[in-house]
């Protein structure tokens, strides 16, 4: 059977996607869905290829139990849209710059709001970039990407009869 494949994508993928991907990875390991669902992230911009994710964000996400491994990439407006089922995006500027990249309706089609699936915080459109933040910015948006990964997983299950 096919997986399901997710594409988490932000400015740098440094903080935001390379938490939701570990994140939502740590979530589909736990229930048993690692061969049903492929996870990866991405980031709009190519400064931080190569890299583990920002060492703030990594600290925060160990100290709740999160080994944050991936190494940075760029999105491929040539592969990516093809590659994966649902890329899922963090802020406006994610989205706008995803939809500029777009050849077509049916690759739109694929673009989400991450904060779309929010069950517990829904004053939030969006998973605001921490960057240029401090501490409490890191933890608030872990809290913001637990939630909704959780809720996101909770959807395909329910969509595709997953258990
Ligand atoms: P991210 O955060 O998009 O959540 O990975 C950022 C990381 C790096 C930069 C911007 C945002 N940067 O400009 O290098």
């Amino acid at each position: 059977m096919d997986k399901i494949r997710l594409l988490f994508v932000c400015l740098g993928n440094i903080c935001r996607s390379p938490a939701a991907h570990g994140i939502m990875q740590e979530l589909v390991d736990r229930e048993g869905l690692s061969g049903r669902i492929f996870i990866d992230s991405a980031g709009i911009g190519g400064w931080h290829i190569g890299e583990l994710p920002d060492p703030r964000m990594r600290s925060h996400a160990a100290d709740r139990r999160y080994a944050l491994m991936h190494r940075g990439r760029q999105f491929d407006a040539q592969s990516d849209f093809d590659h994966f089922d649902m890329i899922l995006v963090m802020d406006e500027e994610n989205y706008a710059d995803i939809k500029h990249m777009a050849h077509n309706d049916k690759e739109m089609q694929k673009v989400h709001y991450l904060a779309e699936y929010l069950c517990h915080h829904p004053q939030e459109n969006t998973i605001p970039d921490p960057y240029y933040g401090g501490v409490e910015h890191f933890e608030y948006v872990l809290d913001l990407i637990e939630d909704a990964c959780a809720g996101l997983l909770e959807t395909l299950k329910k969509k595709n009869h997953l258990h």
